[in-house]
């Protein structure tokens, strides 16, 4: 099903280029300025999106093994992630029953057991009280009824999300409008994890429409990707979430080919978001590699930071381990130097108050769906939310 799903946007692809086309929307599309620097708005993105939808926090090939763990940020909420005995991945509060301390500190690790820095109580894998220091002195407890506390978690495709309200009532399967499935394409829970790197940037959207964004990509990164690269874009959408790939003449390669033949990594190219701060890059770099990139909210609006991972269909060997570092950096530098150094001087301007509206253009619907998608998000209450991602277009 996602295999002919991903035959048939080549196809598409492929007549585009054909024709000179490109699938564009109906309309220039404008978004007040404001919407990128305003605190009470930035607050109700917080609110309505980031402490409410499902957040992709890790890959697979980060806790691969039982007894694996990551604790990470997410919009100032502290999570542990945990790979039980039993294989599954569970998403905790990083936050200790006794006082409320951060139990691990940030980064990956392997242990059966959590100890708290502070006073040492202990947890296991599964979250769950396993000892009280001085338990004699401190008093009586009844440690099964202070576990961890438990966050709604799902591993798919190779990627683990997870959902910062415990009480929503959005599934996780839901939201992700069978998107997963396509991503299932890519077998990600078999690939190889070979590093990681953090950047800071503006404002997370502006951050964000970057990654949604091919018409820059000529002229931005002239002296990096090249003048000619191309700057045609189609999007191809599940509910919220947009896969971004060009016209693209090199398929006709394979149209005499049965269409089982068509070779996979070929149908994957281009730029796959997740709604609301992923963005995975695939490309050729010491083997077949993606470039992961985790996009979070910063301490104001104006900020932002991005966690970029870098996976490889296969363990590199040690030419490929160069090649696979050396296209990291080039990464980093594009991404930094280019992307986000234009970025935050564009959140200095806007907010200087020059503009009351910027424009995204009948080439640029991904960034129109993109604020739809966010608009629609803060207007929706807690009770209509499952029903924005079971009824989408
Ligand atoms: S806060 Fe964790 S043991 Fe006291
Ligand atoms: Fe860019």
């Amino acid at each position: 099903m996602s295999r002919s799903k991903l035959i048939e946007i080549a196809k598409a692809n492929l007549a585009h280029a054909r024709a000179g086309t490109i699938n564009q929307t109906e309309n220039i599309y404008q978004v007040p300025a404001e919407h990128y620097f305003d605190h009470d708005r930035w607050q109700q993105e917080m609110k309505q999106i980031f402490k409410r939808v499902p957040l992709l926090m890790a890959t697979t090939a980060e806790l691969p093994a039982s007894g694996d763990w990551k604790a990470l940020t997410a919009a100032n909420v502290p999570i542990l992630l945990s790979r039980t005995e039993s294989g599954e991945v569970k998403a905790f509060f990083n936050m200790c029953s006794h006082r409320g301390a951060q139990i691990m500190p940030e980064g990956r690790g392997n242990s059966h057991r959590f100890t708290c820095p502070y006073h040492a109580w202990s947890y296991n894998s599964e979250g769950e009280l396993t000892s009280i220091y001085s338990n004699k002195d401190f008093g009586d407890l009844d440690k099964q009824c202070h576990s961890l506390t438990e966050l709604p978690c799902l591993e798919r495709a190779g990627l683990i999300w997870v959902t910062l309200n415990r009480n929503t009532t959005l599934s996780i399967e839901d939201f992700l409008c069978n998107y997963d499935e396509m991503l299932g394409q890519f077998d990600f829970a078999n690939w190889h994890y070979f590093a990681h790197q953090t950047i800071k940037g503006p404002n997370w959207k502006i951050a964000y429409d970057g990654y949604l964004d091919l018409y820059h990509l000529p002229i931005l990164h002239k002296d990096t990707f090249g003048p000619d690269y191309p700057n045609k874009a189609n999007y191809y959408n599940w509910g919220p979430h947009q896969r971004v790939t060009g016209p693209d003449i090199s398929l006709s390669q394979y149209e005499e080919l049965d269409e089982s033949l068509w070779p996979t990594g070929h149908l994957l190219n281009g730029v796959w978001t997740i709604f609301p701060h992923i963005s995975i890059a695939s490309f050729d770099g010491g083997g077949r590699a993606i470039m992961l990139s985790q996009l979070f909210p910063g301490e104001t609006p104006a900020t932002s930071y991005t966690v970029q991972h870098y996976l490889m269909e296969k363990a590199p060997s040690e030419e490929q381990v160069e090649a696979a570092r050396a296209q990291f950096d080039f990464l980093k530098y594009v991404v930094q130097e280019e992307d986000y150094a234009t970025g935050i001087k564009q959140q200095v301007a806007l907010e200087s108050g020059g503009k009351d509206y910027v424009m995204f253009g009948r080439n640029e619907g991904g960034g129109q769906r993109f604020h739809q998608w966010v608009d629609r998000l803060i207007a929706t209450s807690d009770k209509d939310l499952p029903a924005l991602f079971t009824n989408n277009d």
